[in-house]
């Protein structure tokens, strides 16, 4: 039954509608600006070449994170910014001791009222993983925006300031709230998950293939199209903040005329899980690599059927029996994830099908 409301809730709703119109919201949650607090690791944004020019052949990882935030002062319009230098290097540089080092400060930081958002700048080349390290890892749903550049801070169109701001506005934004650990660069926002590096140089580089990237950011804000089903963040069962190291994990990469010397020379070494980059469908060269892993999962060593093609699923029991040889499948996850999910995974289990249903769901 519609009532008519009384003078006292009239009353109410008016001074409602007063106090909203007394406090605009500027930016980000609540009253007033976000606070952001910038991680800097190195990379290409923070790269120095000898001229305007020097696109290639520049020193990566050599401006401060003082000079990166001084470099756009147009931050101070959408955030409250902070800066930290955690590492300078370069990413090829970027190791498992990193990433655990990186994960505690940002779990660290997230937990503190204070800190409304993360952004991370970071060298695009293992940019994919660390993103993917950290989608699984960190424990809060406060926005994660990892950053980097093609173009070093000295070029002529350098990229690194237009991506810093977009990963600013993006980490203190409400929309980016849950949505996981994201990368921007070139205007687009792409999950963790599914991003990958696709050029060597250009700056139009990041790809989510066809599982696609979440949204742009355009006109000083987020605009958000689709998200990935896949859990992350708060949802995962996977804890760092007692882990000292990961267990060793590798990748062989496959191709024709193939041969089992790498995957002996990882097992000799101790490895505890090995992902193969199979050719097509993550098929095993036969008979150099299938019994090199048959022997080597005899062994103890879990083994991820894993693909170089960059797209599609790869089939249980398709081009291996898996359920026979107890091996696992990566699903869609490209090599260099999927040796993250099973490192982080070992740290649980080494039950096989416990491993399977965390590719299935990570
Ligand atoms: C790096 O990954 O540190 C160098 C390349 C880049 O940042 O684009």
């Amino acid at each position: 039954m519609k009532t008519n409301p009384n003078c006292y809730q009239l009353f109410a709703a008016f001074c409602m509608g007063l106090a909203l119109l007394a406090s605009p919201v500027a930016f980000g949650r609540g009253p007033g600006l976000a606070n952001v607090t910038i991680l800097a690791t190195g990379g290409t944004i923070a790269g120095t070449g000898a001229t305007s020019t020097t696109t290639v052949g520049y020193t990566a990882a050599t401006v401060g994170v003082a000079r990166l935030i001084e470099a756009v002062p147009e931050l101070k319009k959408v955030a409250n910014v902070k800066g930290e230098q955690v590492f300078q290097i370069a990413s090829e540089n970027m190791n498992n001791d990193s990433w655990l080092k990186l994960a505690k400060r940002v779990n660290e930081l997230l937990a503190q009222d204070d800190v409304d958002g993360i952004v991370i700048t970071h060298g695009t080349d293992t940019i994919e993983e660390t993103a993917y390290f950290l989608n699984l890892v960190v424990k809060s749903r406060k926005p994660v925006v990892i950053v980097g550049a093609m173009r070093p801070s000295t070029a002529i169109s350098a990229d690194g300031p237009v991506n810093l701001y977009n990963a600013v506005t993006l980490a203190g934004s409400e929309e980016a709230v849950g949505k996981g650990v994201m990368v921007v660069l070139n205007d687009q926002i792409n999950g963790a998950r599914d991003v990958t590096k696709t050029n060597t140089a250009n700056a139009d580089t990041f790809r989510s293939w066809e599982l696609g990237f979440l949204g742009y950011m355009q006109d000083n804000r987020p605009h958000f199209y689709r998200l990935s089903t896949r859990k992350h963040t708060v949802d995962t069962e996977f804890d760092v903040s007692k882990l000292e190291s990961l267990p060793q994990v590798d990748i062989v990469y496959g191709y024709a005329n193939m041969n089992r010397i790498p995957i002996d020379a990882f097992v000799a070494a101790g490895d505890k899980g090995i992902v193969h980059a199979g050719v097509g469908d993550g098929s095993l060269a036969r008979p150099a690599v299938e019994p090199a892993l048959i022997e080597a999962r005899k062994k103890g060593v879990i083994i991820v059927r894993s693909s170089r093609v960059g797209n599609g699923i790869v089939a249980r029991n398709g081009e291996a029996k898996d359920d026979d040889l107890d091996f696992v499948v990566s699903d869609t996850l490209n090599p260099q994830k999927a040796r993250i999910l099973l490192m982080l995974a070992l740290t649980k289990t080494s039950d096989t099908k416990e491993i399977q249903r965390m590719f299935y769901t990570y």
